[in-house]
């Protein structure tokens, strides 16, 4: 295991949305931190710090990840992808439609996190993979909506083709 002094700051270089960043970091940041103070994407959101809320969700290598969890000097040559990369897609808009009509949201804290993971699970559920959303939705928190308008929205996605199994 590496050690590093107090104070010390490390290069890293991380490819995030598509662009590569290079920051001198202390080895201690999270990733999440990384991304939200070193990069500007608040989009990523912070909530329990220790891997509970799934605020911080964001696709690494495609596959949800706890950001709040990963060190960001161990991210290495690994892809990330926030809900600001996901906006650019332009499947983004059917996610914007579906959350808004059936009211998947209100004060929008859990919002970034439970998308990037519906959005890596519908991928899955088109690929005829089975996706147990119970599963999918109780690695979010949401304190608002009682899931009910999330698992509206999920089920309007599939409806237009974004996965085969039901919400
Ligand atoms: S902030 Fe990462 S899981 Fe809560
Ligand atoms: S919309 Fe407020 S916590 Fe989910």
């Amino acid at each position: 295991m590496t050690r590093y002094a107090k104070d010390q700051r490390v290069p890293v270089t991380l490819a995030v949305n598509g662009h590569e960043y290079r920051r001198w970091i202390e080895p201690r940041l999270l990733l999440s931190d990384f991304l939200r103070d070193e990069l500007g994407l608040t989009g990523t959101h912070v909530g329990c710090e220790h891997g509970v809320c799934g605020a911080c969700t964001i696709l690494f290598n495609g596959a949800p990840v706890r950001s709040c969890l990963k060190l960001a000097i161990d991210v290495g040559d690994g892809q990330i992808t926030t809900i600001e990369g996901l906006v650019k897609d332009d499947e983004f808009d059917a996610f914007r439609q579906a959350f808004s009509q059936n009211h998947a949201l209100q004060c929008g804290f859990c919002t970034p996190g439970v998308v990037v993971s519906v959005w890596e699970a519908l991928k899955r559920a088109s690929d005829s993979e089975s996706v147990d959303w119970n599963d999918v939705l109780s690695g979010h928190l949401c304190r608002c909506t009682g899931y009910v308008g999330i698992r509206r929205a999920i089920m309007a996605l599939q409806a237009k083709g974004g996965g085969k199994t039901e919400a």
